[in-house]
């Protein structure tokens, strides 16, 4: 067993397989799939909406009714009668199912900071079940979902629930950012750690350039590959523009479980 699959329970029956992809034959007819993920990251800042919107991109270019979702966004002004936030807004903006902000962004607090500190000052717990419901809604109305985590992988939201508990709680497939600086190669290792000790399947990573300036980069990257126990699906550099569609050609996502067949 790799060290990437998740643990089989001992003395159980053994579920019957699920397949992650849809079969060759299928795939080269273009039979619609459903694709999820969970983007996580190493840190916050790293580059976690700049991906999961290349992500979006890449599955509104292949004809997917694609829906973002960023569950709690931690920092959100008033505009127009509606708060905004930058994370959910060009999440919005990459995929193509319009739903209300209370679905994509079942918790959208106001103060820019931890997240369980920004909920306390509203008065609000961050629970699972309205995210749980929220998601379900969006499944139902979209083909393919790109959840984004907040900050890096365990980050608490209440006393008994963090960012981890919602990646097993929804059971998707990890993607994770890797912010190139100096360091992330312990923060990759460790979060690479986390979600397999979990029973999630690390699907991929990227490598993200945050500090244009980090030497050893190309080094960096290769001892990643080296060591993480999951695809490198893209090394995107420090862009002029970071705009999804710019990150999105960096990006080769093929080997995502669920990953929809181009149609001919
Ligand atoms: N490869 C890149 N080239 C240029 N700018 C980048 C790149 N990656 C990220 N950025 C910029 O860095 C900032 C942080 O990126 P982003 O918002 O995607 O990070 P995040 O991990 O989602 O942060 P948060 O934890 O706040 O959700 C943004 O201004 C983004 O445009
Ligand atoms: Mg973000």
């Amino acid at each position: 067993m790799s060290l990437n699959e998740p643990e089989q329970s001992v003395g159980m029956a053994e579920p019957a397989a699920v397949p992650l992809t849809i079969p060759a034959a299928l795939a080269a007819e273009g039979v619609p799939t459903r694709f999820a993920c969970f983007v996580t990251g190493t840190d916050t800042e790293i580059g976690k909406t700049l991906i999961s919107s290349a992500i979006l991109h890449k599955l509104v270019r292949q004809g997917v009714r694609a829906c973002g979702m960023k569950p709690i966004a931690a920092g959100a002004e008033e505009r127009d009668g509606e708060l905004h936030n930058d994370d959910a807004a060009m999440l919005r903006a990459a995929g193509n199912v319009l739903l209300p902000q209370s679905i994509t962004t079942p918790y959208m607090l106001r103060e820019p900071c931890a997240p369980h500190i920004a909920a306390a000052l509203e008065g609000v717990t961050i629970e699972p079940v309205p995210i749980l419901t929220a998601y379900a809604e969006i499944l139902g109305a979209s083909d393919a979902t790109v959840v984004e985590g907040v900050g890096g992988f365990c980050v608490p939201f209440s006393e008994d629930f963090d960012s981890a508990d919602l990646a097993v709680q929804l059971g998707l497939p990890v993607v994770l950012v890797v912010g190139m600086r100096l360091g992330c190669i312990n923060h990759a290792l460790l979060t690479a750690e986390a979600i397999i000790a979990r029973g999630l399947v690390l699907a991929g990573w990227v490598a993200n350039q945050v500090d244009p300036d980090m030497r050893f980069a190309i080094d960096n990257v290769a001892e990643l590959e080296r060591r993480l126990p999951a695809p490198l699906l893209g090394r995107v550099p420090r862009l002029d523009e970071p705009t999804a569609a710019k990150a999105s050609t960096y990006l080769e996502l093929a080997s995502l479980p669920g990953w929809p067949a181009k149609r001919a």
